[in-house]
């Protein structure tokens, strides 16, 4: 038995952190995370675990609480389309507006790190060499588990059967053991994952060509939405695109970016 108080307290501290809401009508999606962290401490209730984190939250046991509480689901080639039009449409045109320029890309929420390491795939096989040793993709996420997965990149064989083309496994994988795949360094080492909270960061100015931001605003209430959209747009160059995730749009919400079809894939620029 949880009780209101216990629950309102881990909500009020996960929104603050993570921007997820949990309406009280929800409060016993809560159940399973907080009985999680009871046993991670060895404690023997919700009350004792309430205690806990009242009297003090460390760092470590701010990120136990969030990487319990974030939803990491991710795999590769997620929806596949973002993935072709960056690298038959968006990139040429980048590449073009900006010819000898090193092409810096942002995966903003790359949880275990598919979505980063499916960008520079798909790039390393439509691009000549010159031009993918120009590129990189910068991963982060709060999850610090999460990012310690995709700072390794090696991934189980039903993480890779999720989405990755069988000729891409062969390509850019390398088997460690029968489930485990590592991820080939030509594609790891242009990728580079660390910690940022997109609702507390600090975002830079004028850096990315590219952003991918998927699968999070989907969480957020609308002044985080509006705040984070913002914020990716200050740090989008001129002419560079952010890429939502397929449930998610701009639709209602005021914000500098203005939407650029490529056939009929929906993209985002700096006005
Ligand atoms: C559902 S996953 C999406 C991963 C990937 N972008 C995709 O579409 O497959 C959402 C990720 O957002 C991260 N996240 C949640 N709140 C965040 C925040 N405030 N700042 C940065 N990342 C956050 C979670 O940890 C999780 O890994």
């Amino acid at each position: 038995m949880i009780r209101e108080e216990v629950y309102k307290f881990f909500a009020d501290y996960i929104y603050k952190n993570t921007g997820m809401v949990y309406a009280s009508s929800d409060y016993y999606r809560l159940d399973s995370r907080i009985n999680e962290l009871v046993k991670f401490f060895s404690l023997s209730s919700p009350d004792e675990l309430y205690s806990l984190y009242k009297k003090e939250i460390t760092l470590d046991m701010r990120a136990i609480l969030i990487n319990i509480s974030t939803n990491n689901e991710t795999y590769f080639f997620r929806d596949v389309k973002p993935f072709t039009t960056l690298a038959k449409k968006i990139m040429p045109e980048i590449m073009t507006l900006n010819p000898n320029e090193e092409i810096k890309m942002w995966s903003a929420a790359s949880s275990t790190g598919q979505e980063a390491y499916s960008m520079l795939m798909c790039l390393k096989n439509s691009l000549e060499d010159s031009a993918f040793s120009k590129m990189s993709v910068e991963g982060s996420d709060v999850s610090t588990k999460a990012l310690d997965k995709a700072k390794a990149g090696i991934y189980s064989g039903l993480e890779v059967q999720r989405g990755l083309p069988a000729q891409l496994l062969v390509k850019f994988f390398q088997q460690l053991e029968p489930e485990k795949w590592q991820i080939d360094l030509s594609i790891q080492k242009k990728a580079k994952f660390y910690e940022f909270n997109l609702l507390t960061g600090l975002f830079p100015s004028d850096k990315f060509h590219v952003i991918f931001c998927r699968n999070i605003l989907i969480y957020q209430d609308k002044e985080n939405k509006i705040k984070i959209l913002n914020n990716l747009s200050k740090s989008l160059r001129k002419g560079g695109v952010l890429i939502l995730g397929s449930g998610e749009s701009l639709v209602g919400l005021e914000t500098n970016l203005q939407s650029c079809m490529y056939d009929d894939f929906t993209t985002y620029k700096k006005i």
